[in-house]
């Protein structure tokens, strides 16, 4: 039976046709005035309100049925345990024995625990030399700036905890490349010095053409200033990937690798020695507490039932939103601009794990799947596309994040820049409270004594877009570790009751071999007579 002609599924449509399909969240909550307290939940660092969302206890309790059903219990011990989930990789998706520590693991998830401890081991003796100005340049100086090339998961990830974890006062100055055009690179080396850098060769696979060309290019870079080729491996490179020998092969000698393992997916890296530039800036002690944050989450995701368990309530309601009200786009909207990369962390977090079409079995699935994500410091994104988000045809739904405590400024101190700090607080508190009420109640929010001067049709708003919104106590290692492993987990989640395989990513490889077939015919036209006209056209446009 397919999955949408399951009995859970059936009574869930049947619930929806039956009114909360159309009903509005305004009525909603006229109607309950406990519907706050049932529809939030707060654990640890987090408060997570998912109350303006077009649920009722009745829904909730068909999603959880719809979660048995599709035995989320069992999947979430397979994920936990290390069972091969990952099934068209013929291997498990471990990410969450990296950050463990020895609690409350079994299976191979126990196993990996001693080679997950030595791999922090050497990558604390690596962090602590460069921290502490050991690590010394061809010329003998310290190293001030180190760059991390790397690209998708061996980029995102420690761009975005380092760019949030900003105001932790680093000894090194840390930079991300990762495009392949090559300009973000030249760009940046144009600011820096060969004695003083120190680059980071990030990369799974080692095959990753785009982080393989922008290391070419860094050691094109330093060879202008290093005569000793040994030097440049042995003084600016370390290496992180699952592939000792390739880096063996490239030139980074073993003393300056660090290793992972093919069961940590690339999106879900960012906890293993990939997280070498996070660890770099805030320090190993701070970066072992991201990974007690996670870990946290991770307790809770195995250990509570789903009516309290946050990844699974955020899961089921992404899948009640998208599949039953039909809404498939989704906002991440963080008021606070050290947060501006959670946006593209998530874009590749879901959409590379959950823009699927096909099911486990290998057939083309019959509902839809992945919303397509997007977002922005959402303060900013008020002034750019917010307008759609009021008065636009699609219906979106939104993740708000806001700050309990803004922690980068003295707020016990009563000085004039304090004082408008915290008032900027308050400001974006505000602005991310009042978006997310308009967003829900539409004219509703609309006070009285206001009414008439929205008495126009280009002055309606019709409301009733879905949000959840994540209160974070502040942004600590902690806190972030808990929040990236709430989104990790959730994702599982919808990815377990789609009955897709979130951890593979096939659709990625095509256009990775086709490119390496254009490139060569960029050299040599011939090459391109078999493709199609208007790619041949494009070619001739920029070799002519
Ligand atoms: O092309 C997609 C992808 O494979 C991602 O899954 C991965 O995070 C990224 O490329 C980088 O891969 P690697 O770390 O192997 O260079």
């Amino acid at each position: 039976m397919t999955l949408d002609a399951s009995p859970a599924w059936q009574a869930l449509q049947v619930h929806c046709d039956a009114g909360l399909g159309t009903m509005s969240m305004s009525q909603l909550f006229k109607n309950d005035s406990n519907r706050t307290d049932k529809f939030s939940h707060e654990f640890d660092d987090l408060y997570v309100d998912y109350s303006k969302n077009r649920i009722t206890e009745e829904t909730m309790s068909l999603l959880f049925e719809l979660a048995d059903q599709q035995d989320l219990s069992g999947w979430i011990y397979k994920l936990l345990s290390g069972e091969k989930v990952n099934d068209t990789e013929d291997r498990p998706a471990l990410h969450t024995a990296l950050r463990a520590n020895h609690k409350g693991v079994s299976g191979l998830a126990a196993l990996v625990q001693d080679d997950v401890d030595a791999q922090f081991d050497s990558m604390a003796r690596i962090v602590n030399k460069v921290r502490s100005g050991h690590w010394r340049g061809f010329s003998g100086k310290a190293i001030t700036d180190v760059v991390n090339i790397g690209v998708g998961g061996s980029d995102l990830g420690p761009l975005m905890i380092t760019q949030s974890l900003q105001t932790i006062q680093s000894p090194v100055n840390l930079h991300f490349i990762s495009s392949i055009d090559g300009t973000q690179t030249s760009n940046l080396l144009n600011k820096l010095k060969q004695e003083t850098t120190l680059f980071i060769l990030a990369s799974k696979s080692f095959t990753t053409i785009d982080t393989l060309s922008n290391a070419e290019t860094a050691i094109d870079w330093l060879e202008e200033a290093i005569k000793d080729k040994q030097e440049i491996y042995s003084q600016h490179f370390i290496g992180v990937s699952t592939k000792p020998d390739m880096m063996t092969e490239w030139g980074i000698p073993p003393e300056n690798q660090l290793i992972f393992w093919d069961w940590v997916g690339g999106r879900y890296s960012l906890w293993s020695a990939i997280g070498l530039p996070i660890a770099l800036q805030i320090g190993m002690d701070k970066f072992r507490e991201l990974l007690e944050g996670a870990r946290i989450m991770d307790e809770h995701f195995g250990l509570e039932p789903f009516e309290r368990n946050l990844p699974v309530i955020l899961g089921l309601i992404d899948i009640w939103n998208i599949n039953f009200l039909n809404i498939q786009k989704k906002a991440i909207l963080p008021y606070d601009a050290r947060l501006k990369y959670l946006p593209s962390y998530l874009e590749q977090l879901v959409m590379e794990s959950n823009g699927k079409s096909v099911n486990r079995d290998g057939k083309e699935v019959g509902y839809k799947t992945c919303p397509v994500l997007w977002g922005e410091v959402g303060p900013n994104a008020q002034h750019a596309f917010y307008q759609l988000l009021h008065q636009g045809t699609q219906k979106v739904m939104c993740d708000f994040f806001a700050l309990k405590i803004r922690d980068d400024f003295d707020a016990s101190s009563h000085t004039g820049r304090n004082e408008s700090l915290k008032s900027q607080h308050e400001l974006a508190l505000a602005n991310c409270f009042a978006q997310s009420r308009v967003l829900m109640l539409g004219d509703d929010a609309i006070p009285e004594s206001l009414k008439a001067n929205f008495d126009s049709p280009f002055k309606h708003y019709p409301g009733n877009q879905p949000s959840n919104t994540i209160l974070m106590k502040d942004i600590s290692p902690k806190t972030l570790g808990m929040l990236i492993a709430l989104y990790e987990h959730k994702t599982f989640v919808e990815g377990v009751i789609w009955e897709i395989n979130s951890f593979d990513q096939w659709g990625v490889e095509l256009g990775k071999l086709i490119a390496k077939e254009t490139k060569a015919a960029l050299r040599d036209a011939s090459l391109a007579e078999q493709f199609d006209a208007s790619t041949r056209k494009l070619i001739e446009k920029v070799t002519s």
